[in-house]
This record gives structure tokens, C-alpha cells and sequence, in this order.
């Protein structure tokens, strides 16, 4: 099954009337368990299950309308360059939902978040997509369906239709109709995030890419699928109980299963810089001393920061740079 024929199985019937033009905002999500590797490229459908913060404003606002010859994309005010990569994943994601082959659009996305440097910049983008086309073409489909769509442009996307806690089902389905993502009702008012940007230049190689290369050789991700299924329970017994250091270890120790499974993949894939390993380091010295401070890493150098509110100040000590998000400050 590709795209196209979960598309129309989603839409059907669905006459598209589209209005002048529609606007979403949707948040970006941190995932504390994560998403890494797939049993379908194409639909983007992963292995296992992941969870998952969204950062409250931070986020992409996306308004689309109909254009009169060509896509226009543009990015904080300025034009895409329409051969980029970025412009050919987009192209290839609208063309799963033009009412007919020369319908163009525009498409105005303001970001709050850095792109592509591992800050989950594209699952913000194609989540506020989904949910403006929805407005535009008049579907009314329920979150869900829009979250299956939302895979269709980045497997992380998914969970980014919801602020506070999300959990992707990876679903066991070829077509992936029960694969997508459901909030986890919670309100953890002192939880934050602190975004540690050392090298906001785009990344080196693309999750994709990286995703594929583990899951083929690395001997470590046979391991993964178990220590992801024991991170969500945990992580489900964290909120539930609000328990910020069962929280913070089982997300750290996530992140950091998942780059030994890149950096023993062949040929190995390391995302670390030197600022990194020092932010680590960093971290550790600060938690020996007792400073409830944990990370975790995405496909990029840059770490996020997990603590409370309480402890806000320490940590601004300790990494002035640091840019501290509350969840749940819309
Ligand atoms: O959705 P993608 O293809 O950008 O992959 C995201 C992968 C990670 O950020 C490393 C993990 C995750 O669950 O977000």
C-alpha cells in the first residue's frame, strides 16, 4: 500500500471545496522515548511505540491557499528554494491531497524552532499542515485521521497535533490505520525544558537515512524494541505519579540506548559534537551534586534539558544559553 491509496481511503467521498485560505499552529514535540526505526518506509510506520512532550508555543504556524501557477513556499518570510530538499518533501506531501494535478498552493509557515537540527522542527511543519488543510478542503476528520496523515509527511509529526503528553501507537496494520497518536491526559504545571542549541546548521545525515542504516547493521537494535517498550511504562508510571527523577532517568537513558545503537550501525552515525558531550558532562557533574537535571538527544547535536521549575535558576547558571520552555505555557 503506498500514500496515495491511504489518502484516498481516508478521504473517501470527500468532495474538496476549498475556502481562500486556512491557518493552523501546532507545537513541536520531544520525545522521551523515542521513535527509531521502521517496519514501512513509506508510510512511515515504526517498529515500536514512542512518547513524547510537546514544547507549548513553540511550534510552526502554517496558512495555505490556493496559488495560480507553481507552489510558493515560504519559510519565516523568505521564498524556498523550490530544488531544495526541503521544497521536494513538501511538493511531495501536498501532491497527496491537490484536487487535480495544477492545483497549486501556497504555503506560509512561520517557525518558531530551528530547522532540521534535531528539534523536531519538520513535525511541527507537517502537523500544522495537516490540521490547516483540514480547515481548507473542509474534511472535518477527527485527530486521529489527522494524525495518520501527519506520519504520511514525518513519522514524528504525529504526535505533534496535541500539547502535554502524546504516545504513538506503532499499530500492527500494513496500511497503518492503527498506527497514530493519542494525548496522555496530564498536566505536570512545574515540568521544563530546557533547549541547549549548539549547532543550529543542518544536520550531517537525515533521521531517515540514519534510521535505515541502524535498523540494518547495527547488533545493538535487537535490543531496542524491549528497551523502548520498558521506557513507556515507565515513563507512564512518571506521570501518572509525577515523578520528575523517574522521568528524567528513563528518558536520558532512552536517548542514550538510542545513539549506541547508531554509533555501533556500520558505517557508524554519531550526532555528537564536542558541545555535547560537554553538556553531558556538564549534566552528570551537576546531578553528582544533586541537581535533579537529566537530557535527552534527538538526531542532532543539541541537547534537551528536563527539570523543574524550582531548580530553574540552577540550570541557567549552569548553561546561560539555555532556553527554558514551559509545556504547558500556551
Ligand atoms: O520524524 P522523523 O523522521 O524526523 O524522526 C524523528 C526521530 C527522533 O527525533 C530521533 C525521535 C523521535 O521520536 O522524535
Amino acid at each position: 500500500m503506498n500514500k496515495a491509496a491511504v489518502v484516498a481511503s481516508i478521504l473517501a467521498g470527500e468532495i474538496p471545496t476549498p475556502i481562500s485560505h486556512a491557518i493552523a499552529t501546532e507545537p513541536a514535540n520531544i520525545a522521551l522515548a523515542k521513535y527509531w526505526g521502521k517496519r514501512n518506509e513509506e508510510l512511515n510506520l515504526p517498529i515500536t511505540g514512542s512518547l513524547s512532550i510537546s514544547l507549548g508555543k513553540y511550534g510552526a504556524t502554517t496558512e495555505i491557499a490556493q496559488h495560480s501557477a507553481g507552489d510558493l513556499f515560504l519559510l519565516n518570510g523568505n521564498s524556498i528554494e523550490p530544488n531544495s530538499e526541503f521544497s521536494t518533501r513538501l511538493k511531495l506531501f501536498l501532491d497527496l491531497f491537490r484536487p487535480y494535478p495544477e492545483f497549486y498552493f501556497t504555503v506560509k509557515t512561520q517557525s518558531k524552532i530551528p530547522i532540521a537540527a534535531g528539534v523536531a522542527s519538520s513535525a511541527a511543519g507537517f502537523a500544522a499542515l495537516t490540521r490547516a488543510l483540514n480547515v481548507f478542503f473542509g474534511w472535518n476528520l477527527t485527530d486521529s485521521m489527522l494524525s495518520i496523515l501527519a506520519r504520511l509527511g514525518s513519522g514524528s509529526a504525529c504526535r505533534s497535533l496535541w500539547h502535554g503528553f502524546v504516545e504513538w501507537q506503532p499499530g500492527t496494520q500494513e496500511d497503518g490505520m492503527d498506527s497514530f497518536a493519542k494525548p496522555i491526559p496530564s498536566e505536570w504545571r512545574d515540568l521544563r525544558i530546557g533547549l541547549l542549541l549548539f549547532n543550529i546548521e543542518k544536520k550531517a545525515i537525515s533521521s531517515r537515512k540514519a534510521m535505515q542504516q541502524t535498523v540494518l547493521s547495527s547488533p545493538f537494535y535487537r535490543e531496542w524494541p524491549q528497551h523502548v517498550a520498558k521506557s513507556i511504562q515507565a515513563l507512564h508510571q512518571a506521570i501518572s505519579q509525577q515523578d520528575f527523577i523517574l522521568l528524567g532517568k528513563t528518558a536520558e537513558s532512552n536517548a542514550l540506548a538510542m545513539h549506541a545503537t547508531m554509533l555501533t550501525a556500520d558505517p557508524t552515525i554519531c550526532y555528537w559534537q564536542p558541545e555535547t558531550v560537554t553538556g553531558m558532562q556538564k549534566v552528570w557533574h551537576a546531578r553528582n551534586n544533586g541537581l535533579p537535571l537529566y537530557f535527552t538527544q534527538d538526531a542532532g547535536p543539541n541537547l534537551k534539558l528536563l527539570f523543574l521549575q524550582e531548580h530553574s535558576h540552577v540550570v541557567k547558571d549552569i548553561f546561560p544559553e539555555v532556553t527554558i520552555i514551559d509545556p504547558w505555557d500556551l
